[in-house]
């Protein structure tokens, strides 16, 4: 399996296995969205192929910290991998992988809403221990944040999504 970041000719696959992957078209057209946002992080949206077939899919894009700053702070979502290849550690490779590259940009932190079975094994915390806040009330434990080598005591607040993730 070879991890890289998606490029143009990747989208219609990575198309497919977010809707595959989800059951459903929400999470593709949040793609979509991110893309032609000021959020885009190309070089953190990978894709995981095998014999060059896109299987799965990561993203990391920018959203906003917010208390008396605003801060950048990373979103991950959406994550997917072919429903036929789950649970066969590719999932756990792209994290792996992502979160690597971000920590070497010195990004501050991950946010991520998700299964703490996922994401505890990679340092994931409820953001409640940060002093970071959902915008929505979600359980504590599924709200979770991996702060990585750009952070600081300051990263606290509430987090802010645009308003494209706000529908999920
Ligand atoms: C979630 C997803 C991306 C994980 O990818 P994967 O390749 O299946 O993950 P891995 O094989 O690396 O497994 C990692 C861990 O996540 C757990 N996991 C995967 N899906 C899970 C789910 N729906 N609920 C709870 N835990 C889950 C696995 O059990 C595994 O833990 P274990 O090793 O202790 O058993 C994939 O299952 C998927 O595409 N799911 C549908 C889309 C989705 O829900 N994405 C959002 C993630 S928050």
């Amino acid at each position: 399996m070879n991890i890289r970041p998606e490029n143009i000719l990747d989208y219609p696959a990575i198309t497919s296995v977010n809707k595959l992957g989800f059951g459903g078209e929400k999470e593709a057209k949040l793609v979509e969205i991110i893309r032609s946002s000021n959020g885009y992080i190309p070089e953190l949206s990978l894709v995981a192929e095998i014999k060059d077939a896109v299987v799965g899919y990561i993203m990391f894009s920018y959203i906003d910290l917010v208390n008396e700053e605003q801060l950048p702070v990373l979103s991950l979502a959406p994550m997917a991998v072919h429903p036929e290849l789950q649970n066969q550690g590719i999932g756990s490779a792209l994290l792996e992988r992502g979160l690597e590259l971000a920590d070497k940009r010195g990004e501050a932190l991950v946010v991520v809403l998700g299964y703490p079975k996922l994401y505890t094994p990679f340092g994931f915390q409820p953001s409640i221990n940060y002093q970071i806040e959902s915008p929505f009330p979600v359980p504590e434990d599924v709200f979770m944040v991996k702060t990585l080598s750009g952070y600081e005591e300051k990263y606290k607040g509430k987090v802010v999504y645009p308003p494209a993730f706000m529908n999920f």
